[in-house]
């Protein structure tokens, strides 16, 4: 899992973090007992996505969970980002949740396009979020209901 976030992290094209992680960090967040799903492909780890906690802690919120999502370079376009998306929304339902949100890159084409696939929802644009490199990027938030919220 850390190779896989340590790419994303190196081609500065899904998160505002810049230090490496290191699979002790990583450890530490399943250990946390965090959702978290990897796909593997005859043992080799493709992909994972994680479910963390909403920005805002407050309880209210505990059933929206922030979702992220990282496909190893070699595997991306094979279908493995849609089937973890689609498995981590039943994860997350199975825990009680009723939406989870999403925070991408204005410029991460590929995101919004596979978020778009799999039926979430794009809330808005927070304009000049934070910089990376310093440089200001703008963030698309994108949200997906679950559970009885989608009634
Ligand atoms: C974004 C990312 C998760 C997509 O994962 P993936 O496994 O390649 O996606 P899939 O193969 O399941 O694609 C499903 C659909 O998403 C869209 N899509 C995915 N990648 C795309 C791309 N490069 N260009 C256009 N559409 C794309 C398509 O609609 C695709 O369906 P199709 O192949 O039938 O056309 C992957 O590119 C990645 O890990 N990028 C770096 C990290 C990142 O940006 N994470 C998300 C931010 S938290």
């Amino acid at each position: 899992m850390a190779r896989i976030y340590n790419q994303g992290i190196a081609e500065r094209v899904a998160t505002f973090e810049t230090r490496e992680k290191t699979p002790d960090e990583l450890a530490a967040l399943i250990e946390s007992g965090a959702l978290a799903l990897v796909a593997k492909r005859d043992g080799v780890l493709l992909a994972f996505v994680k479910v963390g906690p909403y920005d805002d802690a407050s309880h209210y919120y505990s059933g929206v969970g922030e979702a992220t999502l990282y496909v190893d370079r070699a595997a991306r376009r094979s279908g493995v980002g849609r089937a973890l998306m689609d498995s981590v929304a039943k994860a997350a339902e199975d825990r009680g949740y009723y939406k989870l949100v999403g925070k991408i890159f204005a410029s991460n084409a590929p995101s919004i396009a596979l978020v778009k696939a799999c039926g979430w929802r794009e809330v808005g644009v927070h304009r000049r979020h934070g910089r990376l490199d310093g440089e200001w990027k703008d963030v698309l938030v994108v949200e997906r209901l679950l559970g009885d919220a989608t009634r």
